[in-house]
């Protein structure tokens, strides 16, 4: 067993409202090693983008203890969180979120503006030629695919090196043939990159990739 990358010990989330509070997280403990794949089932409206957006440090929780990378998360100033999550966290969310004004190229180079001011242009072009899609660099994303446009938004995931990648429903919207495409490149990333994933899924197919399978249901977490 490798290290633990990620500990939850007894989170709690919940919703208000109006005068009642919805319990979507009842005390979810989790251990994630070092290097893994882990993915996530559970019946739609059970928690898991909630469950996903608490892990990642994206969103707040009500009470329990979460510790990433060594870091506590609760003892983060809001500074200090940001710039934690733009060294050690890289997101894929179900819907791209790719900048439309921006080609490929640029939309992967953001994270890196962001985090460093400066331009690693090489970098970007080095991981679109070796994942085979060098031919899109200087393409507008409603000038690609659904399939391509999810690719880019993991490489743009992967640019500033996350040890950690969190993806909520990566291949929603995807079909068979770029779901599998998309597996692939998860794969790929965590075996060259030894990158920890944890991902949401409804897709039995991407769901057995995952050396831990986890399933949500009635707030609490429970390893398949
Ligand atoms: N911001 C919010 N405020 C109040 N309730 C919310 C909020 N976000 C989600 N919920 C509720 O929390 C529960 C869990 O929602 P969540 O989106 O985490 O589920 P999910 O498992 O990701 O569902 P899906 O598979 O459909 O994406 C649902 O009952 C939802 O209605
Ligand atoms: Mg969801």
């Amino acid at each position: 067993m490798g290290e633990v990358i990620l500990s939850s010990k007894n989170l709690v989330k919940t919703y208000r409202n109006g005068k009642d509070r919805l319990i979507v997280l009842d005390g979810i403990n989790i251990n994630i090693v070092s290097g893994s794949i882990n993915t996530i089932v559970g019946e739609s409206g059970s928690g898991k983008s909630t469950l996903l957006n608490v892990l990642s440090s994206l969103d707040s929780f009500d009470q329990g203890d979460l510790v990433i990378d060594g870091k506590d998360i609760k003892s983060l100033s809001e500074e200090g969180l940001s710039k934690f999550r733009n060294r050690t966290i890289g997101f894929i969310f179900q819907f791209h979120h790719l900048l439309p004004d921006f080609t490929v190229n640029e939309n992967i180079l953001m994270p890196i503006w962001i985090k460093s001011g400066y331009k690693k242009n090489q970098e970007s072009l080095n991981l679109l030629d070796d994942f085979g899609l060098i031919k899109l660099k200087d393409k507008y994303p409603n000038e690609i695919s659904g399939g391509e446009r999810q690719r880019v938004a993991i490489i743009r995931a992967i640019i500033n090196n996350p040890k950690i990648i969190f993806a909520d429903e990566p291949s929603g919207n995807l079909d068979e043939k770029n779901s599998i495409k998309l597996i692939d490149l998860f794969k790929t990333i965590n075996r060259d990159y030894g990158t920890t994933i944890l991902l949401t899924t409804h897709n039995p197919q991407i769901a057995s990739i995952g050396s831990k399978v986890f399933e949500l249901k009635s707030g609490e977490l429970k390893e398949k």
